[in-house]
């Protein structure tokens, strides 16, 4: 029998619930002859309980096997320490395969480790673009896709953007979306869990923030949060904070009915979402997350890398003017919802299908040269 390895990473809370599946699909799946060694790495870029080993429970994954531990720090310090703690994992485990997703700093560091060692990368949600070079994201994003061998990809769109910066036809492979099949394997389970107190279903907003460009300025953060607290006026609005916004939060006046939270682990939000009346947000994960559940979402950002989440879903991108955020959140409360649809292939079997093209790829003669 012959070991195909792959080295599995994760690094950040969005990366979990896009590995779960995948690891599952490797468990799962009939190889014949050859016989594929997933190996989960941490690269512990996020290392509180909340953001990262409640999610590992709830998504029934395995510890993982490596942890890189590297903590917080600078976008170029926290690069380089994954970076540097990558490369003798590599060296020890000699991978055939590094397999990547999303676009955290986690995701680009170990594709560049990988690739200048000589290992192949596939990139788990390839090709997606805001054109906002102001977002660390992006850069992760054209970064990885520019070293990537293999491109799994959510929608049409990244379909087109891989295209035309150049990466062949037979190197991209339309899945569909890994977190979506964390949700449908999730959902119902999600809804069974109680609310938090006083919450009743359908009568309540989410709120979720934790874009630099919205939280790191204190100036930016209480614009927003005034038109929080306006929404709060109508219903109450549940706030679970990112560690990087509870460090301004504190010199912000919040309404009664705004109630903030500790980040929540991957069930009890889900659930949490899938129940409200709407959800305000600057996530990427979460525009697809309410798509698929049919929640009205408002995306408090300019652009989204996600854009069929507004062509067919129930996404709006309202920017971070106060006024327009209370004039649509207002305009859903007084029932104007969007239909939504749910996208291609978002079918809970987006990871069967990496992981049969990953399959297809084994043999002698996809190996490359050793580290
Ligand atoms: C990162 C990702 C972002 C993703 C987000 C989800 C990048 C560039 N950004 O942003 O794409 O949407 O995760 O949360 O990779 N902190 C803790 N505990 C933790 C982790 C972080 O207290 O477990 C604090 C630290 O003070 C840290 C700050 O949060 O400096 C930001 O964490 P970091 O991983 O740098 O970026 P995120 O804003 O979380």
């Amino acid at each position: 029998m012959v070991s195909t390895k792959y080295l599995l990473v994760a690094g950040a809370r969005p990366n979990f619930m896009k590995i779960a599946p995948i690891y599952r699909a490797f468990s799962t799946r009939q190889t014949g002859i050859w016989s594929p060694n997933v190996i989960i790495v941490h690269t512990g870029q996020h290392y509180d309980p909340d953001m990262s080993d409640n999610f590992f429970r709830d998504l029934s994954i395995p510890q993982p096997d490596i942890n890189l531990n590297v903590g917080s720090g600078s976008q170029a310090e926290q690069t380089a320490r994954i970076m540097m703690a990558f490369e003798p994992a590599c060296r020890e485990y000699c991978p055939d395969w590094v397999v990547v997703v999303g676009d955290t700093n986690s995701t680009l560091a170990c594709a560049l480790t990988a690739r200048k060692l000589g290992i192949r990368v596939a990139h788990v949600e390839a090709g997606l673009r805001s054109r906002d070079m102001s977002m660390p994201e992006e850069i992760n994003r054209i970064c990885t896709d520019s070293i990537s061998d293999l491109f799994f990809t959510t929608e049409a769109s990244a379909q087109e953007n891989l295209r035309k910066e150049g990466h062949g036809g037979e190197k991209i492979h339309f899945v569909g979306n890994t977190m979506i099949d964390s949700l449908q394997e999730h959902i119902s389970r999600s809804r069974q869990l109680p609310l938090p107190e006083g919450l009743v279903t359908g009568q309540y907003a989410v709120l979720t923030m934790h874009r630099p460009a919205n939280v790191d300025s204190s100036e930016q953060l209480a614009a927003i949060l005034g038109a929080v607290n306006v929404i709060a006026d109508r219903l109450p609005v549940v706030f679970p904070v990112h560690p990087r916004t509870a460090l301004k939060l504190h010199e912000i006046e919040l309404h009664p009915r705004v109630l903030t939270l500790k980040p929540m682990s991957y069930l009890p939000f889900l659930g949490l979402i899938a129940r409200s009346r709407m959800v305000l947000t600057d996530s990427g994960g979460i525009q697809e997350e309410t798509t698929v559940l049919g929640v009205p979402c408002l995306t408090m950002r300019p652009n989204t890398e996600r854009p069929i989440t507004c062509e067919i879903g129930s996404n709006v991108l309202v920017g971070t003017d106060p006024r327009r955020i209370v004039q649509e959140a207002r305009s859903i409360l007084d029932g104007n919802n969007r239909h939504s649809e749910i996208p291609e292939k978002w079918d809970g079997h987006a990871a069967e299908r990496i992981v049969d093209v990953l399959l297809e790829q084994q043999g002698p003669d996809s190996r490359v040269a050793r580290v």
